[in-house]
């Protein structure tokens, strides 16, 4: 199977354009250097023509040397031979070696002469017949001479075309170039219009059609969102009563099923917890409003964090700290920050086994503000990590959980255009290091 050519407009556009100025300057130049040889050669006939014609009403012919010394003229000279009568030999000639066809046709003739090439003219009258001759070879070295001139605005003028094409080309399809660049940034998280503005009206209905697809897909992903965060508080309320109910019940239980009866209660509380994180969800997932925004300082987010599971900490033997703590603040809405934080500790002690270690800690680089979580747990195989963010995958099934605490650490990043990451530790000792950043301010 042949795989379809990659085709950039550009580069066809410029190759198009280049190719027919090329074939334009060719033909041109060739017409423009054969009109020139014409004209020159024109011209030399010319003269051997007039050369003729003086020689006769002038009566030079006379005057020519009546015996000049064999080969003495210029091979680039007009040659002259005068015949007269019936004589045999030529009554003058400025060459007599040269033995020119008396008996040409009258007018332009080219006859081999000696073993050369010549341009004749014949002019017969009555009482004397003139011939005038120059070599081809220096009419030929003399027209090539000149209408190799001609060419050269051809050859400098394509390859400055041929830029020029280039330049404008790029220039008018810059535009579109950044219009993909802005598509290729729309995801589910970002969502904005193209703006028509300065766009080439043949490029315009594409456009308009993309903002309308774009419309509707945030739409149907924003009733979507509402549908699951809808649905997350309306299940809320009635299992809530559930659990109360149930824990009414307890006392009236009969003492061999109160094993039964509290995996009853776990499957309240389990599910309790999934409603719980799916609201945490739709709400991570759903716009920014400008005014919840506040300078956050993140250290205190993240002693509230340890605060809050240091009693599950201590009762499994987990030593959880806070080290290294740089002062930093980010533009946010604090719940948010707190919510991302809380899920990454959650999984960071639920994960470790008792007796381990969680250690936090906030530093900033690169204008960011990263918290970081590393704990002393079994890590995660490599080839499931890329997975762990998607909604649900869950890589280790003993342990209860919903499989969305880091989508919502996730979602809570991209809101704010910062960045989460999830590596196995690289220090020799097993366990994970997890980085929430945000763009840090003063
Ligand atoms: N610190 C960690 N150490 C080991 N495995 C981890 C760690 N953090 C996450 N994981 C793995 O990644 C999976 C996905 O984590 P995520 O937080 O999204 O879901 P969860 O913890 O199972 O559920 P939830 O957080 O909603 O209660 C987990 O099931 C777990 O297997
Ligand atoms: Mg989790």
């Amino acid at each position: 199977m042949s795989m379809p050519k990659i085709r950039s407009l550009r580069n066809q556009l410029v190759l198009a354009l280049c190719v027919l100025v090329s074939v334009v300057g060719v033909v041109q130049g060739i017409s423009s250097w054969q009109l020139a040889k014409a004209g020159m050669s024109a011209l030399l006939d010319l003269r051997l023509e007039q050369a003729a014609s003086r020689l006769y009403k002038s009566g030079l012919a006379e005057s020519l040397p009546a015996i000049p010394s064999r080969g003495s003229q210029p091979e680039r000279d007009i040659y002259v031979t005068v015949w007269r009568d019936d004589i045999a030999t030529p009554y003058r000639s400025t060459d007599p070696a040269l033995a020119l066809p008396r008996d040409a046709d009258p007018g332009f003739t080219t006859a081999m002469v000696g073993g050369e090439s010549w341009r004749i003219y014949t002019l017969r009258e009555p009482s004397m017949v003139i011939q005038v001759a120059q070599r081809s070879r220096v009419r030929h070295e003399l027209a090539q001479a000149r209408s190799l001139d001609t060419l050269w605005p051809m050859i400098v003028l394509v390859p400055l075309v041929w830029i020029a094409v280039l330049l404008v080309v790029r220039r008018a399809l810059r535009r579109l170039t950044r219009l993909g660049a802005q598509v290729k940034a729309i995801d589910m998280t970002h969502f904005e219009q193209l703006s028509t503005s300065g766009v080439p009206t043949e490029i315009r209905p594409f456009i308009t059609s993309i903002n309308t697809m774009i419309g509707r897909l945030e739409q149907s992903i924003e009733s979507e969102r509402k549908f699951i965060s809808d649905a997350a508080h309306e299940l809320r309320t009635p299992l809530t009563a559930l659990q109360l109910q149930a824990d009414n019940l307890q006392p009236h239980i009969a003492p061999g099923n109160q094993e039964r009866f509290r995996e009853l209660q776990s499957g309240i509380r389990r599910s309790g917890r999934l409603i719980a994180q799916l609201l945490r969800l739709a709400r991570a997932d759903a716009a920014l409003k400008a005014d919840t925004l506040t300078r956050v300082d993140v250290s205190a987010v993240v002693v509230d964090a340890v605060a809050e599971v240091l009693p599950i900490a201590l009762q499994r033997g987990i030593d959880i700290g806070a080290d290294e703590m740089m002062g930093a603040h980010v533009y946010a809405n604090e719940a948010d920050i707190g919510v991302a934080l809380r899920n990454l500790v959650s999984n960071a002690i639920r994960y470790t086994p008792d007796g381990g270690k969680v250690d936090l800690s906030v530093h900033v680089r690169d204008g960011m503000a990263w918290i970081e979580v590393v704990d002393s747990g079994p890590g995660i195989d490599e080839a499931q990590l890329p997975r762990v963010f998607d909604r649900f995958f869950r890589a280790n099934t003993q342990i209860e959980g919903s499989g969305l605490g880091l989508s919502i650490v996730q979602a809570i990043a991209n809101r704010y255009g910062g960045a989460v990451t999830l590596r196995n530790r690289t220090d020799g000792q097993s366990g994970i290091v997890a980085s929430i950043g945000f763009a840090a301010v003063p």
